[in-house]
């Protein structure tokens, strides 16, 4: 066999030039994935509602002047045709659509933690976790707008494969949607049921959106984060002291590890993963009854 060519990691991770859409792209995960690729040469638009989050997110972490804001609302169909229509004209194409806005609702009481003999006060309370609106948003927004979004971007992602700059076995398009640890547990301690149920059925939207999407040669893949610094888990843990009982590995994820993996996701490096979903928990899953 002859010897293979000389790897270098430059090239195998290189983004730059790479189109990139990043849906709540303004703060927490979303950010740390834009400002990974955007510091590595990509060209980034970040999505959300506030528009002043995302202005000033793009100026605090460009490094050259390339992540790029769009208010939009991604439940929103018309806001979300507006978003392509702009990045349409801007760029023609687009390379990678990032899935990652998302909610949490009705994070208290705990169903699991209700310890009262009391079935009718057990009841009351899974009966009053939030309301009924809170299941219909949070199923709107991490699942129902995953598919239009993912749907309105569908041109533009083919588009992105048709660039004839694209070498051979350069990465195909691609959608990378970010789920939760909370979508495997099956816990008795999991923090909200609407929340993990949204996960859960959005994780199965992509492994089987890998398949529909394939005869396009555009990819769809997983990210399944355990807990990390942002606006949703701010409340959620004492960051100074994370124990073992809470992850493993007793620290957070950073940007470190959440840049690390779209960069890889991203680049000729993970060119060849389709249908896949990336834990990255420090071993947190590990500590549950699940179905991972
Ligand atoms: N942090 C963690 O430990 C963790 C763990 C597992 C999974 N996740 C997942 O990671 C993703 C990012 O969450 P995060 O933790 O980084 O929390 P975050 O800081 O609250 O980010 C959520 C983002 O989604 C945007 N968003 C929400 N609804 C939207 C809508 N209708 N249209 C457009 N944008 C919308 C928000 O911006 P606007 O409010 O300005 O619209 C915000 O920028 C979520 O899917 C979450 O479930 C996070």
């Amino acid at each position: 066999m002859p010897p293979y060519p000389e790897l270098r990691a430059t090239k195998l991770f290189d983004v730059s030039g790479l189109v990139a859409v990043v849906t709540g792209g303004g703060t927490g995960l979303g950010l740390m994935m834009a400002t990974a690729l955007e510091n590595n040469g990509a060209i980034v638009y970040v999505l959300g509602r506030r528009l002043d989050v995302l202005e000033k997110a793009a100026t605090e972490n460009s490094k050259h002047g390339n992540i790029i804001a769009i208010q939009c609302d991604i439940t929103a169909r018309e806001s979300l045709l507006n978003a392509v229509e702009l990045i349409k004209q801007q760029r023609g194409y687009i390379d990678l659509l990032i899935n990652n806005a998302g909610v949490a609702r009705h994070t208290l009481p705990q169903v699991a933690t209700e310890t009262s003999s009391d079935v009718t006060l057990f009841q009351q309370s899974l009966w009053n976790i939030g309301s009924v609106e809170d299941w219909a948003t949070t199923f709107t927004t991490n699942v129902t707008a995953v598919y239009y979004t993912t749907v309105a971007f569908l041109e533009l992602l083919h588009l992105g494969n048709a660039r004839n700059t694209k070498s051979p076995g350069a990465p195909s398009s691609q959608v990378v949607t970010v789920g939760s640890v909370a979508a495997f547990r099956r816990d008795a301690r999991t923090l909200s049921l609407s929340y993990g149920l949204s996960k859960s059925a959005v994780t199965h939207l992509a492994k089987t959106l890998a398949n529909v999407l394939l005869p396009w040669n555009i990819r769809s893949n997983v990210i399944a984060p355990g807990i990390y610094p942002s606006e949703m888990t701010a409340s959620l843990v004492n960051w100074d002291n994370i124990s073992a009982e809470v992850v493993p590995m007793r620290r957070a994820g950073s940007i470190d590890d959440m840049g690390g993996l779209i960069l890889f996701l991203a680049s000729r490096a993970g060119a060849y993963v389709n249908g896949g979903v990336h834990l990255t928990d420090g071993g947190r899953l590990g500590l549950f009854a699940s179905t991972f």
